[in-house]
Formats: structure tokens, sequence, C-alpha cells
């Protein structure tokens, strides 16, 4: 397998465990584990004397029953779970396509969305969304990319890195242009149930269309990435059987301890989404008021969904130098758009607590005057 470096987590894992202001991160604030066995009475002690052996390959029934209550017509065998929505990503491509298979990709997107289709040997599109027309989606585009041979059509919404939610009429084009061309759908919905306001979320994929695979992780909205739990939902139970099969070779099945935390942290996922969704709104009028000071250096998009936003960077220099020489200098990490092959961004991140102090530190660095001048 031909495969290219994933610069987004190499960047990432760079500076993230080093760095003292992260903003730039996906994820929702976390918790520790003690929070997470606090929510029921007796949890500590079950967790004590929870088996550590293999689990089921498709996830735990008592788990998918669970995480199937998330969708309208899913019920738990229609979720299969796995370690993370990397490996969903690695399994839904090489389940499908073959050298002579074509995917379309939504783009600017999470690495490896489109770099593991291209990892089969099938070729690939991108569907490229634009800065330059505030990043919308044009369908028309999409249904020219599509060939006789379009086995796979990856979408993100909310999306990485822009925090934008795909419009509900967009949506429901994309799905119905997918059904009549036969095109497997994969929905990337990890930052799902963490829409600015509630009423804006869309349906998932899943429940509208028999050949969509919604996936969806604990990783970002409930902020639980160290779980590596994630799963993925679809009414075509001859395919998710393929996914298992591969499974095989991956990671054969999830971890037991996390199955248990992620199955007692989701009878109560509305408490992550309303104290997620509680700092986010806290956080994001200091972000708008931040670029509203410095209109000079950047220009915002306000995101209308999840913890992260992608900023125009205005002054004429290079994004991976001045973002490698601010982690350095002020110890803020930012991440450069040059992982997205956006050179002209930087994406923010509002889902963590001490987000005002790393936006604080960032504006002194701003001020300070070799900052001020080349900019
Ligand atoms: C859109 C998108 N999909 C998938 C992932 C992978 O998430 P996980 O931590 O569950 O592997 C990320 C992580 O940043 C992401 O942004």
């Amino acid at each position: 397998m031909q495969i290219t470096p994933f610069r987004i987590e190499e960047y990432m894992g760079k500076h993230e465990f080093r760095a003292r202001y992260l903003l730039s991160s996906s994820d929702a604030e976390s918790v520790r584990i003690e929070e997470i066995l606090s929510l029921e009475a007796g949890a500590h002690d079950a967790f004590l004397k929870h088996w550590c052996g293999y689990t089921e390959s498709p996830g735990a029934p008592w788990l998918r029953e669970v995480l199937a209550k998330i969708y309208k017509t899913i019920d738990a065998r229609q979720v299969v779970v796995v370690s993370a929505a990397e490996e969903a990503i690695f399994l839904f491509y090489h389940a499908l396509l073959t050298p002579g298979d074509h995917a379309i990709v939504e783009s600017p997107c999470y690495e490896s969305a489109l770099t593991l289709p291209k990892s089969t040997g099938a070729s690939v599109s991108e569907w490229r969304r634009k800065p330059e027309n505030g990043w919308a989606h044009d369908v028309a585009e999409l249904e020219a990319l599509i060939r006789p041979n379009t086995r796979a059509l990856y979408i993100n919404t909310p999306h990485n890195p822009t925090g934008l939610l795909m419009a509900p009429e967009i949506f429901r084009r994309v799905l119905e242009l997918a059904a009549k061309h036969n095109i497997y759908v994969f929905s990337d919905e990890v930052y799902r149930e963490l829409e600015h306001d509630p009423a804006s979320r869309l349906p998932a994929a899943c429940d509208l269309y028999d050949r969509a695979f919604s996936l969806a992780s604990v990783s970002k909205s409930y902020g639980l990435p160290g779980l590596r739990l994630a799963w993925i939902a679809s009414h075509d139970k001859e395919f998710l059987e393929r996914i298992i099969s591969l499974k095989h070779y991956t990671t054969i099945c999830s971890s037991a301890p996390s199955e248990f935390l992620t199955a007692l942290a989701f009878r109560h996922r509305q408490r992550f989404i309303d104290r997620n969704l509680e700092i986010v709104l806290r956080n994001l009028p200091l972000l708008t008021a931040f670029f509203a000071r410095h209109t000079d250096i950047f220009e915002w998009t306000p995101p209308d969904a999840a913890t992260i936003g992608f900023a125009r960077f205005k002054p004429q220099q290079d994004v991976h130098d001045w973002c490698e020489s601010l982690v350095r200098d002020a110890g803020v990490l930012l991440l450069p758009g040059t992982v997205y092959d956006e050179p002209r961004h930087i994406r923010f991140g509002y889902g963590r607590k001490n987000m005002p102090e790393s936006l604080a530190q960032f504006e002194a660095y701003l001020k300070s005057a070799s900052v001020a001048r080349s900019a």
C-alpha cells in the first residue's frame, strides 16, 4: 500500500504534547475516567470487574444498543463498532474500492479521507470547496465529477476544518444524486450533535439513504478521544459484513474497557453535549471579538457547528513557518492550512476550557513588535 504522510497528524503530533496553549484542537474538552464512572451508582465496581477478554467484532451488543439510539431508523444490528473514526475511514475505502474504481471526496478535508481511497489504487477526484465563495457546495460541480465507475462519495458535515454545516437542501440533493448513480456515501458525522444551534442539526445520512454509512465517534463532540472508539451505522448489512471481515485484519475487536466506558458515557450523552456546547458558546464570542480587532491579519468565516473554524491569514507570509514560529516563541499551537492544501488559512479550535487564556497569549504575541511589523 502506497500512502503519503498524514500532514495534519504529523503537525499535531510534533507539537500537541509540548505546546502550552492549544488553540487549534478539534476535540472538545475531555474528562477523567472517574467522572464517567460517577455517572451511575455501582459503575466504579462494575468497571473494575469488567472482563478484559476479546469482545465481539461488530462491538458488544449492549454497546451497539446504546449507540443505535442516536439514529431514527437504525437498530443495534446495523451498527459496527471500530477503534476510532480513523479505523472506520480505512475500512470503508479498503472494503469498497479496487484499482478500477473512482471515488469523490469533499475537500478540504481530514487528510485520510483523501489519501486512503488513493491508497487502494482507485482514482480519486476532489469536490473542492473554495474560500472565495464562502466554502459553498457546488452540486453541479459534484454532478460533473461523477463517472460510470464512481463507487464512493465522502462528505463531512459539520465540516473539518471550517466548522460549517452543509445546508439541509444541499445534503438531500447530494444523497439523491448518490442514489441516482448507486454510489456509496461515507458521511463523516464525527462533529454531529455539536451544532451551535441544536435546531440546525442535520439528519444522519444513514437514516435517509440505504447506501449511506454514517460515521460517528466519541472523540470530538463528546470529548473522549482517548477511548479510541467510533462506529459506522448503515442499512446496508451486506457491506457492513465486508467491513467486519476487513476489521479481522486491523483490530479484530474494540477495547473492552473502552466499550464499557463508552456505553456508560453514552447513556448520559446529553450531559457531555450540554457541557461542551456551553464551553464552545462561551469561547466563540471571544474569538469573534478577537477577529474584529485583527481584521488587518485575519478574515474569519464564523462557524455554525463543532469546535473549529478556518481563518484566512492576510499577510503574505508562509503560514507553516509562521505557525512554527508562534509555537516556538509563544507556546501557542495553531494549525497551518498547508496541511489541508489551503496555504492562506489557519485552523482555530475553541472547544477547550482554557481557550480564553490561549487566545490572550496569542494576542500578546501578535502585539509584539516583530509580528506587528511583519503583518
Ligand atoms: C472529520 C474527521 N473525521 C475523522 C477524524 C478521526 O477521529 P478519531 O479520533 O475518532 O479517529 C477526525 C479527527 O480529527 C476528523 O476531524
